[in-house]
């Protein structure tokens, strides 16, 4: 056991856990922060994509010993107060489903355009492509980025 201060959401948070314990159980076990979700645990999924200083990462796959003194922003940061132009154009067309996937679906698209404002629909597809929906709401995530761009 360790303890650690991280800085999530422009907030620091100081607490204990063990050193191996993936930022994913730290967001969600001990700073009851669920809107990061467990998908595949194994980094292929996409579930649980948050923001590292600006990158995004799958949060399932880093050690919290390893974050350090990194701004983490999860989704529960990017909309707050105001929904997120991502946020609201997701709303405006109904993305989700059964919604399980899309934290990590929004948290990806608000990467891609912090990087990339216009990006082109074959970028789209490129960039979310790492970001798996059962329900197969692909369509539904590339007009949400290409709404959110406007
Ligand atoms: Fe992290 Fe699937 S839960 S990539």
């Amino acid at each position: 056991m360790a303890t650690y201060t991280i800085n999530l959401n422009g907030e620091d948070q100081s607490f204990t856990c063990d050193e191996n314990m993936p930022l994913l159980w730290v967001l969600r076990e001990v700073l009851q922060k669920t809107g990061t979700k467990y998908g595949c645990g194994i980094g292929q999924c996409g579930a649980c994509t948050i923001h590292l200083d600006g990158n995004a990462v799958r949060s399932c796959m880093m050690p919290i010993s390893a974050v350090g003194e990194a701004k983490i922003t999860t989704i529960e940061g990017i909309g707050d107060p105001e929904l997120h132009p991502v946020q609201q154009a997701w709303k405006e067309l109904q993305v989700p489903q059964c919604g399980y996937c899309q934290s990590g679906q929004i948290m990806s698209a608000v990467h891609l355009l912090q990087q990339n404002p216009d990006p082109s629909d074959d970028e789209i597809t490129e960039v979310m492509s790492g970001n798996i929906c059962r329900c197969g709401t692909y369509d539904r995530i590339k007009k949400a980025v290409r709404l959110a761009t406007k």
